[in-house]
């Protein structure tokens, strides 16, 4: 299998996972990135079952709307009954490294509104330690070099995206060498650090549910 059928069938997967907890009323929180995407595209088949959609993006908004389906400001909504979306990396705990689609900010606003967090990945994202795939950080664009020092500080070697500017008006910084033994508390470190608006470790709040493609098929672990 492709990377891409084996995305395909993770998001086909979510479909069946999130129906049985769907009301007229539910509002779903969706994300960003290809494997979304093929998520999105499915939640059109279904868009009779739930009210609406939060989404973590602009694109993630248009292609929801495209579809028929409408898309709730996130301040108008009290809950989300669950949230889909993909990942760079996760390990055996469910923590995440999100952000390669510089979405990250609002992926962590989504994924704190909603109930529960369904991650849908192939298995090229499943790492023993976080940290090959390099750690996104929104930060404010005056405090890019700032930022920049301070996390060559904790040992990264922060690397500017550029020519990305992020749905909220940020920069980005890739942060390359970081083997990410506790990932719970290098968030929170990363976030302390004044100018980041946040980093793209999910640890202290991460999947509470992976969908996972692999070439034996998907595999659901808690
Ligand atoms: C976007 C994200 C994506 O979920 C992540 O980059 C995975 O993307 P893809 O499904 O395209 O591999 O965090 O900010």
């Amino acid at each position: 299998m492709t990377q891409d059928q084996l995305k395909q069938a993770v998001a086909r997967a979510a479909i069946e996972y999130i129906k049985p907890k769907l009301f007229n009323d539910s509002i779903i929180g969706v994300g960003t990135g290809s494997t979304a995407n093929f998520f999105i595209d499915y939640l059109g088949e279904i868009s009779d079952r739930f009210a609406g959609a939060v989404a973590s993006s602009d694109a993630s908004a248009a292609r929801l709307k495209k579809l028929g389906i409408e898309v709730l400001d996130c301040n108008s909504v009290s809950e989300l009954v669950v949230y889909v979306d993909g990942a760079d990396e996760s390990n055996a705990y469910l923590h995440l490294i999100k952000g390669g689609g510089a979405a990250l900010t609002r992926e962590k606003i989504v994924r704190a509104v909603s109930n529960e967090f369904v991650c849908i990945a192939d298995e090229s994202k499943w790492v023993d330690v976080l940290g090959k795939f390099p750690l996104p950080v929104e930060v404010i664009p005056m405090a890019r070099s700032y930022v920049a020092r301070e996390l060559v500080k904790l040992g990264g070697a922060p690397v500017y995206r550029e020519g990305v500017v992020t749905d909220n008006g940020n920069v980005i910084l890739d942060v390359y060498n970081l083997q990410i033994i506790d990932p719970v508390n290098l968030e929170i470190t990363i976030n302390q650090i004044t100018g980041v608006v946040t980093n793209g470790l999910f640890a202290a709040k991460g999947a509470d549910v992976l969908l996972l493609g692999t070439k034996d098929g998907v595999k659901t672990i808690f």
